[in-house]
């Protein structure tokens, strides 16, 4: 599969589209590690008190209840079940969609973490901060960046092929080089303070099969159920001797693109 390119709608047979979907539960004993990963990118965000902050795909809130220890936050999230695992949480959150921000110059900061590559119009949701935030705001975010886990992809394709399946088409996300993305927030009119791809082999806390039933529903969506397991199991036979440790942990290779951008005082909504 490609490194970098736009992002693709997850079409499926008969031309439905297959969306991922979060079950909190699942994801917290499969995922936990993506909030724990995460808390260096608050070092980043440095959010003070009185500041208005929006945690952009807040998921069930682990980093947003961090955020709002020190400041005054909002968490959006396009999965209702994590936002009402963020509200049970005690947060401010909503069910919104990413790509359809409608917040107009309210925020000192936004901040993302392990959530801009489920976006599939990177464009949309950088104008949508940009109006969420009020001149002299900043950007604050980390997601997939070229080449994040390419090995699994490159096994799962593989092995979907074989049996009828088609990952490039099924692909939900979106792991930007960081010049293209940087020219992305450019042209929306950000000054991007720092940019940078970080390779960051991540452990898995469970078997890799248990990773993509988490993650990547939508390209095991395009084989039938049954097909599934042998899907998961053909993934795990090809990569267990790079990625499988003798103690049995898997590792998977993260690549994170990581960055901070300014919308300038200056700047009209
Ligand atoms: C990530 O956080 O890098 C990631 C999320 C979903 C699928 C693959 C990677």
């Amino acid at each position: 599969m490609a490194r970098s390119r736009q992002p693709s709608s997850t079409l499926r047979p008969g031309g439905k589209v297959v969306e991922q979907h979060w079950d909190p539960k699942r994801y917290q004993r499969n995922a936990g590690f993506v909030a724990a990963l995460g808390e260096p990118l608050l070092e980043l965000l440095t959010p003070r008190a009185g500041e208005r902050i929006l945690d952009l795909g807040c998921g069930d809130g682990t980093l947003t209840q961090v955020i709002a220890a020190r400041a005054d936050v909002t968490g959006v999230d396009a999965s209702p079940e994590q936002v009402t695992a963020a509200r049970a949480r005690g947060l401010d959150a909503a069910v919104v969609d990413g790509t359809r921000l409608a917040f107009a110059a309210v925020f000192d900061a936004v901040f993302s973490n392990a959530a801009l590559h489920w976006m599939r119009d990177p464009d949309a949701v950088i104008a949508g901060v940009w109006r969420a935030l009020k001149p002299g705001g900043r950007f604050v975010a980390e997601c997939g960046g070229a080449g994040n886990v390419e090995s699994v992809l490159r096994a799962l394709a593989a092995a979907l092929a074989r049996h009828g399946g088609d990952a490039e088409a099924a692909s939900p996300w979106y792991f930007p080089e960081p010049a293209e993305y940087r020219a992305r927030l450019e042209r929306q009119g950000f000054v991007v303070a720092s940019m940078a791809l970080i390779p960051r082999p991540t452990r898995l806390p469970g078997a890799l099969a248990d990773w993509l039933d988490t993650f990547a529903e939508s390209f095991l969506a395009t084989v039938p159920p049954q097909t599934r397991s042998m899907v998961k199991a053909e993934v795990e036979d090809k990569l267990r001797g790079t990625w499988l440790d003798a103690a049995g942990i898997w590792t998977v290779d993260y690549v994170r693109l990581r960055f901070v951008a300014a919308k300038p005082s200056e700047a009209r909504a």
